[in-house]
Parts: C-alpha cells; sequence; structure tokens
C-alpha cells in the first residue's frame, strides 16, 4: 500500500459489506420528515475537480457511499491529498492541472461507471498511465463511448477486446482539442471530454444532441475554468460547451446538497401510499436532474417545492410529497429521459401501483447501466404480480390501482437501484418483496434502510 493509500484511512472501492438479503413488508403511509445523503454526481466532481485545482478544497455532504470512496482512493492513490475531517467533511489538497502520477497499483472502481468514464478523461491527457478495474457489473458496462473521444484526443487505451475494463489507458504528452458530438446523451462522456481538455492546448468543443446534467460546467465555471454554454438550437435542448484548456483552477468550498435520484426512492414510496406526508430537506433540484418532478406530477403525485435557494451554484430545495388517493398511468414524453434517467426503475413501481397502462420509451441506455434495468424491472415487477411488456427501448407496465400481489424474491444484478426499487415496491405490496442482495445499496445511499424506515417504511435486512 502507498503513503497516499494510508492517508485516506480505510477506504477502497471494494465493496466492504457482505451479500445478504432484505425484505420489505407493506406500511399504511409514510409520515416525517430527514435530510438526503450527498449527490453522488456532484461528490464525484468534487473531489476531482479539487484535485486539480491549486490549493484546498474544502467540502461538505460529500456522500459517503462506495463509488465515491472508489473515486478517492483512485485519486488518493495518483498523488492527491484526500482527508475526510468529520462526516460528509472532507478536504482535498489538489496537486494542479497536469499534477497526477502514474499509480503503483491497478485501480479498482467497483461498481463505479462514473468513477471510471470521468478519470479516465483526467488521466487521457497527462503523461501517466492507469489500469482500471471494476466488479461484475462494472465489467460488462461499455467503455467505446469515452475510449472514442479520448483516443481522439491523442490517449492510448487498450481494453479487453470489446471497450470493456479491464484497460490500460496511456495518457498523452501532447494532447490535441477535438469538437466531438455525443452519440449518446451522456453526461459522463461528455465530463470526461471537459476533464481531459483542461490539460490540453486550445480549446475543446462537447456538442450534446440533449442536454445531460450539468454539474461539471457549473463547478469548472465556479472554479475559473474558461468554459462557455450555448443552446444549440439544433435539437429541442441540445447545447455546445467550449472549453480552452490548460487552465488553473482556483480551490472553491463545495457543499453537496442532497441527491435528488436518492430522494426519488422516498418519493414514490409516498406517492404509492395514500396518506402519506414527507418532506425531503435540502435536495438538488438542478432542472437537468428534476424529470422525476414533472413524471410524478403527470401522475398525480405533485411535490411542493419549498424553501427554494441556490448552494453551491446548484439549485437546492425542500421537497414535500403528500400521497394522493391514487396514481394515474402516464405515457411519458421521451424527452425527459436525460433528465431523470437513474429515476425510471423507481419510476416503473410507482406505475405498477397506478390506475391503467403506462407506456416508457426513449430509454435505450437503461440497458447498459449497473444492469440491464428495462429486463431487470421487467422481471421484478412480473414476479410481483404486474403485467408488463418489454420493448427494445422501453417498458409498458400494466397497472391495477390496487396493490400489487409482491410474494417474490428479486434479483438485484449488483444494481443498487433495482435493488431500492424493489424495497419500495414492498411497501405497497400485499405479501413481503425480498431481494437477494442488499449490498450493492451502499454503493449511493448507505443509510436507506434506516432513512426509509425513519418515514415508516418496514424494510428489513434477511
Ligand atoms: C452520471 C451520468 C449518468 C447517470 C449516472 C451518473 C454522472 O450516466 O446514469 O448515474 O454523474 O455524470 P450517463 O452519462 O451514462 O447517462
Amino acid at each position: 500500500m502507498s503513503a497516499h493509500e494510508t492517508s485516506i484511512g480505510p477506504i477502497s472501492g471494494q465493496k466492504s459489506s457482505k451479500a445478504g438479503g432484505a425484505q420489505s413488508k407493506c406500511v399504511a403511509h409514510l409520515k416525517g420528515q430527514c435530510s438526503l445523503p450527498g449527490d453522488k454526481s456532484i461528490s464525484h466532481r468534487a473531489l476531482m475537480l479539487g484535485a486539480l485545482a491549486v490549493g484546498r478544497t474544502h467540502i461538505t455532504g460529500l456522500l459517503e457511499g462506495e463509488d465515491v470512496h472508489a473515486t478517492a482512493a483512485a485519486l488518493s492513490a495518483m498523488g492527491v491529498g484526500i482527508r475526510r475531517e468529520s462526516p460528509g467533511q472532507w478536504v482535498v489538497d489538489g496537486v494542479g492541472v497536469g499534477a497526477l502520477q502514474t499509480p503503483d497499483n491497478i485501480l479498482d472502481m467497483g461498481n463505479s461507471g462514473t468513477s471510471t468514464r470521468l478519470l479516465m478523461g483526467l488521466v487521457a491527457s497527462q503523461p501517466i498511465r492507469c489500469f482500471f478495474t471494476g466488479d461484475g457489473s462494472l465489467r460488462k458496462r461499455p467503455m467505446n463511448r469515452v475510449i472514442a473521444p479520448l483516443s481522439q484526443m491523442g490517449a492510448v487505451i487498450e481494453s479487453r477486446g470489446d471497450g470493456r475494463l479491464p484497460l490500460l489507458i496511456t495518457g498523452s504528452d501532447s494532447p490535441m482539442p477535438i469538437d466531438y458530438t455525443l452519440p449518446v446523451a451522456s453526461a459522463q462522456v461528455k465530463s470526461a471530454i471537459l476533464l481531459a481538455a483542461l490539460n490540453t492546448p486550445g480549446t475543446s468543443v462537447v456538442r450534446e444532441p440533449k442536454a445531460t446534467r450539468d454539474h461539471s460546467e457549473r463547478m469548472l465555471k465556479a472554479m475559473g475554468a474558461q468554459i462557455t454554454v450555448e443552446e444549440s438550437g439544433t435539437g429541442e435542448t441540445g447545447r455546445i460547451i467550449r472549453i480552452t484548456g490548460e487552465a488553473e483552477l482556483s480551490p472553491v468550498d463545495i457543499s453537496v446538497p442532497g441527491d435528488i435520484s436518492s430522494a426519488a426512492f422516498p418519493l414514490v414510496a409516498a406517492a404509492i401510499r395514500p396518506g402519506s406526508q414527507i418532506r425531503l430537506k435540502g435536495v438538488g433540484i438542478n432542472p437537468l436532474r428534476a424529470g422525476i418532478l414533472t413524471a410524478l406530477e403527470q401522475m398525480g403525485a405533485p411535490v411542493t417545492i419549498e424553501n427554494r435557494r441556490e448552494e453551491g451554484g446548484e439549485p437546492v430545495a425542500d421537497l414535500v410529497m403528500t400521497g394522493p388517493e391514487r396514481l394515474k398511468a402516464v405515457t411519458l414524453d421521451p424527452a425527459i429521459a436525460p433528465l431523470m434517467i437513474d429515476e425510471f426503475p423507481v419510476l416503473f413501481v410507482a406505475a405498477a401501483c397506478a390506475q391503467g397502462s403506462s407506456r416508457f420509451t426513449g430509454l435505450e441506455e437503461l440497458r447498459v447501466k449497473e444492469s440491464d434495468r428495462i429486463a431487470a424491472m421487467a422481471a421484478a415487477l412480473s414476479a410481483c404480480g404486474v403485467a408488463v411488456e418489454e420493448v427494445p427501448d422501453g417498458l409498458i407496465v400494466h397497472g391495477t390501482g390496487s396493490p400489487p400481489l409482491g410474494g417474490a424474491t428479486i434479483t438485484t444484478h449488483l444494481d443498487h437501484r433495482i435493488a431500492m426499487s424493489a424495497l419500495v415496491l414492498g411497501c405497497a405490496s400485499d405479501r413481503p418483496v425480498s431481494i437477494d442482495d442488499a449490498a450493492p445499496i451502499t454503493t449511493s445511499f448507505p443509510d436507506f434502510m434506516p432513512l426509509m424506515n425513519a418515514l415508516g417504511t418496514e424494510i428489513t435486512l434477511l
């Protein structure tokens, strides 16, 4: 173990929790209020951009899940001083753009696609070499989407045959700027290019046909990078991002808002239990993340947004959900997909409890997440007595308007969002719903069970 690894204590991308199941029973309703763990996307970026700044970045509210630990451990192995001062409070001593070191071991990114793809961008324009690997889920995920643009910038990347981990990336000592149009709507790919561009001379351009989460752009701007964002006018929401490299980033204090992707689980649990009343405090409501609020409103479960404010360059608010008497089925506009891409598994649960058939399409990206989330949720819902039709790019859910049967054990496929969605389904099912493996939940929401149970759910480890 290197000196850098010891400086951040016992964190790594490896799972610490043992595989074991969990079970969720039907409850009358949810009541109460709570704060959510820090936003996962913003937490990764706070550590990475802090690592590239000149000087010390203080972070509060950092998500302490396995995925973010994987990022911290990798940066530490590349020579960045990272210290946890108290729960959620971390200090990063940045080394400056272009000053990372070759780690002395393979980087195990665990389950985290965001860590892997963004860190590949960070490495691509520096003369260092890194081996990346991950768990059984991450090793199945496509990396060609980042290999292609980063290779154009000069990085040399050798992957297992078909663009999957494990891979070796050798960053370029003379990187070239690119003008790149994203073939898929992906904030990870966009961010990988922006991070590589920071140490690349000239101006790099990323064109996104559909806008995706802009946390990287917001944080880069706040740290003094030369970055502009223009509406592209070509699509409904397209954007052109230009960034000039050989930058110097100034450290800023970063306060990480609560994660709306984690908030989606109690929000849907309350929406499917009539008479529920919950308040979630300090949740990030960046418009490029908040599609779940629109979807729930269309289903007859509007979220009341209170106490709107701005924290660390991100819009934040308290979210109040009152469980309606009944949920309506919805045909969701596929254009909303990038604005709530991680929330579909739990939205399918809401649709399962709604009256009528809901149609969700334009979701081909769900097939290459931590699991094939269309197939995994189709299997989970039908095992619990809900009729579904799987289509190549989505799911049709025939909700009955009454509690689903439940009574099944759901396979989670190393996917935290499948695990939590199944447990939310159990809150409203006639018979308990179990999951085979609760360990993946720690990747994004380590306190999921105590937090949900404090709001009134009955979720237990098996
Ligand atoms: C993320 C982007 C999304 C999302 C992931 C986090 C990010 O992935 O699914 O959980 O932090 O940039 P894609 O970029 O692959 O859509």
